[in-house]
């Protein structure tokens, strides 16, 4: 099963002279419970991909499935519901909210969705035990390492409980063995059951991930397996 179908998508940002065609119909799949690394140049399309695929943005064409269904893309109303629902992301520089505590920053996504707060509770306790942080949960984000930060970003993305992670350059702010603790914990949530998209630099992330994607001036040239 492919968790996500990709038909000839196409973004371009500004206008007239001004015009970057950043996407120019890019094809592709991811199939589900599986770890796909998205590799390829700077300026490549990468991040706009990934973002489309998030619902942050729409494409100007082309479009894509989730889990077999059409994701329908023509309101924000529509696209704030399938990023907020169906998908988890984590980004290079974590995002935390340097406020907020652990907890309020796990917490978060789940109060947007109007779950109970003894609920919110248990399901953010759970999650930073799972990714090994449960004793930071009251900690603020400058009172932890990058390593620890990334683990709160990765507990925020999937405290939700998306089948779909997105991560655009997850360990590009990290050193070699914390970026390995970073894939070793996408691992367990592949074998979990999720699915994780991965957008890297890094020869040895994609080596660990099932499929590569590369892209180049806009276009999927190449997908390995
Ligand atoms: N918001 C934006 N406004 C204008 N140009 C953009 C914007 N986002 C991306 N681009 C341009 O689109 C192209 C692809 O960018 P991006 O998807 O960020 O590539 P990558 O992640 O592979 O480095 C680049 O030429 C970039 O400058
Ligand atoms: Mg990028």
């Amino acid at each position: 099963m492919n968790i996500l179908e990709i038909n000839n998508i196409k973004k371009t940002f500004g206008k007239k002279d001004a015009a970057v065609q950043a996407l120019r119909g890019v094809n592709a799949v991811v199939r589900e419970n599986t770890m796909t690394a998205i590799m390829g140049k700077s300026g490549s399309g990468k991040s706009t991909l990934l973002n489309i695929l998030g619902g942050l943005m729409a494409a100007d064409e082309g479009s894509f499935t989730y889990a077999g269904s059409p994701v329908d893309t023509s309101s924000n109303r529509k696209l704030r519901k399938y990023r907020r629902d169906q998908v988890g992301f984590v980004v290079q520089y974590f995002a935390l909210i340097d406020d907020l505590n652990v907890f309020e920053n796990v917490a978060l996504s789940l109060r947007y969705q109007g779950i109970p707060r003894r609920e919110i509770k248990r399901r953010v306790k759970e999650t930073l035990k799972l990714l090994g942080i449960e004793s930071k949960i009251k900690a603020y984000p400058n009172e932890l390492s990058g390593g620890q930060q990334q683990r709160v970003a990765i507990a925020r993305a999937i405290v939700k409980k998306p089948k779909l992670i997105l991560a655009d350059e997850p360990t590009g702010a990290l050193d070699v063995k914390t970026s390995a603790e970073v894939m070793d914990i996408f691992r367990q949530l592949t074998d979990a059951g999720n699915t994780i998209v991965i957008v890297t630099h890094d020869p040895k992330v994609a080596e660990a991930c099932d499929e590569v994607i590369v892209m180049e001036d806009g276009k999927v040239v190449e997908q390995v397996s």
